[in-house]
């Protein structure tokens, strides 16, 4: 490591590490950085470089400054702004190359497009194609170990390409970003000496500084949580412009510490983006005719927007019956009921889901809310992770059994038709038989749509400190494969229920499994299959048309698995006209 810099911040979180390797060259050649319109500066670099870097550094950044982005909250880095040791110059991507490759869940795909976005506003180009990156950051994910390995696997492999990088070109730079980096933060570098930045969920913005230092050859590293960055301003760049559906990210961060669970320590504290910003984004959207938003956070219903005076007058809403938290009461804000109605004003015709939810928060005003709007999804993600007293209380899930199993008949009593999906966690800390068979019948009482399945896997959390991974992993796999089996058992039986209904579909495009047939997504957030044929359009009988992605058709459903529906289209119609289902 280089002694220059080194930050250490500990924090209620635990340890937090911020260390950058800075050490900057210019190119003698052309007086610029290293770009691709200079190949030749590798070499002459070095000296001359580190001496300029010398003499900026005598009259550059002092402690103070270093200290700085590291108090809460935040100083954000500017492109107008940059550090002393920098010129704005330097920040540039001068038409580098990037190749983002997206690991684990929804929140690493928005979180790939805000990685973007940032590099793209410091003028990097994207690219699809490997072989032609200049820089190439894996987003990642730490929740199961498998998911790191698979990183440390594909780290390997990129490290032949580095090696094999002709010295015309400008050097390859690799980037950890995301949940690995900041678990394992230093462990990466030192390990993997091929890897050039590293940059936590929180530090996206710093990308172009992290990527400048590691101009000079030397390792840049930023790995600091945030008690209030939710990247409001950094709007995601849409990638795919024809795509029907957006992930809209309203919050970040966990503060539920269940026993088992890396996220809080990768994520960091809950903070919820304004809801002006939300609106604004989602607004946008509509405009670029998407009809359906998904709002994205790690506990989305605990949405609590406190970021003016006046949102603390807001009423309290209540846990749902039976559950606690493991942190102190929160009070005040603009809550999730009163963010989902504002966004499903914004245009009728948008389907509005959430996900992922804690099952916590589930107050009545959401319930009426998700029951009477014709735009919000009748469909509830409601994580059990397990279905035994004892083992929810080990995982530290603040609910019993019982009080989950009342949630989802309240649930099912409000919102008739409503679809419910769940995780489960196979085998964790002291699960006897009898508790994996209380888990089973939970599968069967419920006979949720869709579910998550895993088995557990030992992360350095609570569960790691204080209990014992004391189910052998065959058993583990076992369970986890009873699990499976009658969870599609289950799914089978209630998405049969369906068969002879009629419902509204979004049509995404043309089935992966057929040319000739079109796919797209029920209200219940289920793949629907159907004959791509020409039909009569509801508000024009006088022409029949085929249908486009990112139009709503009736299907009738005449057939269904575990996982997807079958049928046949009947017309094309508009949300509002749309009476659909049985
Ligand atoms: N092992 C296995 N599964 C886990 N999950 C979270 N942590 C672990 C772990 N250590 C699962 C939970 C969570 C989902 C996103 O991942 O079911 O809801
Ligand atoms: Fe992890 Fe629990 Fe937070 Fe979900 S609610 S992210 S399982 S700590």
């Amino acid at each position: 490591m280089h002694p220059l810099q080194c930050i250490l911040q500990t924090q209620r979180w635990g340890p937090l590490a911020s260390v950058s390797w800075l050490l900057l060259r210019t190119c003698r050649a052309c007086s610029s950085v290293p770009s691709t319109a200079c190949p030749s500066v590798e070499k002459q670099q070095e000296d001359g470089v580190r001496k300029d870097f010398s003499s900026r550094l005598a009259s550059g950044p002092t402690f103070q400054h270093f200290l700085r982005g590291t108090s809460a909250p935040q100083e954000k880095p500017d492109m107008e702004d940059p550090p002393p040791y920098l010129t704005v110059d330097e920040l540039l991507g001068k038409q580098r190359k990037v190749y983002l490759e997206t690991y684990g869940c929804q929140m690493n795909v928005n979180d790939t497009e805000i990685a973007w976005s940032v590099l793209q506003k410091s003028g990097y180009l994207r690219t699809r194609n490997l072989q032609e990156a200049d820089v190439i950051l894996l987003v990642t994910c730490s929740i199961r170990e498998k998911a790191e390995q698979t990183i440390w696997n594909r780290l390997h492999q990129l490290k032949a390409l580095k090696t094999k990088r002709l010295r015309s070109r400008v050097p390859l730079r690799i980037g950890i970003l995301g949940c690995m980096a900041e678990r394992l933060k230093e462990e990466i570098l030192n390990r993997e000496k091929m890897v050039d930045i590293l940059a936590g969920p929180d530090a996206y913005r710093d990308l172009p500084r992290l990527l400048a230092v590691a101009d000079s050859g030397q390792q840049a590293a930023n790995v600091l949580l945030s008690l209030d960055e939710t990247y409001a301003d950094v709007m995601p760049v849409q990638t795919s412009p024809s795509a029907t559906s957006a992930f809209v990210s309203i919050m970040r961060g966990c503060d539920n510490m269940c026993s088992y669970c890396i996220v809080p320590f990768t994520r960091g504290r809950e903070r919820s983006r304004p809801v002006a910003s939300i609106l604004e984004e989602v607004r946008k959207l509509s405009e670029q005719g998407l009809k359906e938003v998904t709002l994205l956070g790690q506990n989305v219903n605990s949405f609590r927007d406190s970021s003016e005076v006046q949102f603390n007058n807001a009423v309290s809403t209540n846990l749902s019956r039976g559950f606690s938290t493991n942190y102190k009461p929160k009070q005040g804000g603009l809550r999730f009921a009163h963010l989902l109605d504002q966004v499903s004003r914004v245009d009728p015709e948008m389907r509005i889901r959430f996900t992922s939810p804690h099952p916590k928060d589930f107050p009545d005003e959401v319930l009426q809310l998700i029951d009477e709007r014709d735009n919000i999804c009748k469909q509830i993600h409601l994580p059990a992770q397990s279905g035994s007293s004892r083992v929810l209380e080990a995982m530290r899930r603040g609910y019993s059994r019982e009080a989950y199993m009342e949630l989802i008949h309240h649930i099912r009593e409000s919102i008739p038709g409503v679809s419910l999906s769940s995780d489960f966690i196979a085998g964790f800390c002291g699960e006897t038989e009898e508790d994996h068979l209380q888990t089973v019948s939970l599968l069967r009482e419920v006979q949720y749509n869709m579910g998550f399945l895993f088995a557990y896997s030992m992360r350095q959390t609570r569960a790691y400190h204080r209990l014992k991974d004391d189910v052998p992993e065959e058993v583990k796999s076992r369970r986890l494969e009873e699990l499976i089996t009658v969870f599609r058992e289950e799914a089978t039986k209630a998405n049969m229920a369906s068969v002879g209904c009629t419902q509204l579909v979004l049509v995404e495009g043309v089935s992966k499994r057929s040319a000739s047939d079109l796919c797209g997504r029920n209200d219940g957030n289920l793949k629907v299959i159907f004959p791509d044929v020409e039909m009569e359009d509801v508000n024009n009988s006088e022409v029949r048309v085929r249908a486009q992605p990112g139009d709503y058709v009736l299907v009738k459903i005449t057939s269904t698995s575990s996982q997807t529906l079958k049928g046949h289209v009947l017309c094309r119609t508009t949300l509002k006209d749309s009476s659909a289902y049985c």
